[in-house]
């Protein structure tokens, strides 16, 4: 892993993904990237590119300009904007994944990380402690994307010997960058409005429970199963992954404990019909006997360092 292109650096997990591997393998070895120009404080922080996944050529030209070895590929269309224009979310998600794979291929990339998410279960999964290995039949265009996603770079692996990587990622919650349109926006959002508004309407109902991960978890994740030995993988792109479950209620009572006058109300919209298609909880146990995964955040931990990093960065 010496140099390391990202897909979609500028959005929520890329953003603070970028940071860590360079602390880790250096600042010019790691080459962010996303479809604009970022801000000029991103632009003097190491390499920066315009890639856009749905044009080959484009990550072409950057894996060849910077001897590219390893591509953490994140850029995607999310859940929630995903059903808004399901044509898009194919373009970028089913498209985007097939060209980095193909420059993967052609290029000999030594490796490629890829997220799934636990949108690629469906209605007719088992929710509570969803088994890595079920029923996948996901009921929206970002759900097909990720089964899509994954069953591709398993069959770059076997057939090509690609080293792809992926993990099925529960709802990311995190302070530094806004989500980007997903289903578990929420659990992000009601801690901006508790801190600016001490009130905040839900877009899920109060019982809608979901499996959810703090992002210093997320990026744990994505750079261990990284450096992960391949010999002790038996799965590729489809390692569940869980932290902590929660209702939507639980994570306001939760909060209500640091500040408590915060009221929730709750008003669903599409979005609940997507909340409801999803698993409860996870059986994360391949990825914690393969490659040593643990998460280090609960909803307690992970409330108390949200609202205090939130305070500091709203103030
Ligand atoms: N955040 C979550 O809760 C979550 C949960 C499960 C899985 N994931 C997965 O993790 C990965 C990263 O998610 P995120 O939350 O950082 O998403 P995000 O929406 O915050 O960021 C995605 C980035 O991709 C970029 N992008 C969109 N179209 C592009 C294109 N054609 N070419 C290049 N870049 C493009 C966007 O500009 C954006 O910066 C995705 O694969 C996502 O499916 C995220």
């Amino acid at each position: 892993m010496k140099n390391i292109l990202v897909t979609g650096a500028l959005g929520q997990i890329g953003s603070e993904l970028v940071v860590e591997l360079r602390k880790k393998y250096g600042r010019n070895s790691v080459v962010a990237s996303d479809l604009k120009t970022p801000d000029p404080e991103v632009m003097k922080e190491g390499p920066y590119e315009i890639v856009d996944v749905t044009s080959r050529t484009s990550i072409e030209n950057v894996v060849d300009k910077h001897k590219i070895d390893t591509i953490f590929h994140l850029a995607a269309i999310l859940s929630a904007k995903g059903e808004q224009n399901p044509q898009l979310a194919f373009n970028v998600n089913i498209i985007g994944m097939y060209n980095v794979l193909e420059v993967g291929r052609d290029r000999k990339i030594q490796k490629i990380i890829v997220p799934s998410s636990i949108a690629a279960f469906g209605p007719d999964t088992p929710k509570d402690n969803t088994p890595n290995e079920t029923i996948l039949r996901p009921s929206t265009m970002y759900g097909v994307s990720k089964v899509a996603g994954e069953l591709l770079g398993n069959y770059y692996f076997t057939k090509y010997g690609l080293d792809v990587r992926g993990v099925r990622f529960p709802g990311i919650i995190s302070w530094k960058t806004p989500p980007g349109g997903g289903t578990t926006d929420y659990a992000v959002a009601i801690f901006y409005d508790a801190i600016k508004y001490g009130k905040y309407e839900c877009f899920v109902r109060e019982d809608t429970v979901l499996p959810m991960m703090y992002m210093p978890d997320a990026i744990k994740v994505l750079m261990d199963l990284a450096e992960a030995d391949i010999k002790n993988l038996k799965h590729h792109c489809d390692y569940n992954v869980a932290a902590m479950s929660f209702s939507a209620k639980e994570l306001a009572a939760e909060i209500q404990k640091i500040i408590p006058e915060l009221k929730v109300t709750y008003k669903p919209d599409f979005r609940q019909k997507i909340a409801d298609s999803w698993p409860r909880s996870l059986d994360d146990s391949a990825a914690r006997n393969e490659w040593g995964w643990k998460p280090e955040y609960d909803i307690k931990k992970m409330t108390e360092e949200m609202i205090r990093e939130l305070k500091k960065k709203l103030k």
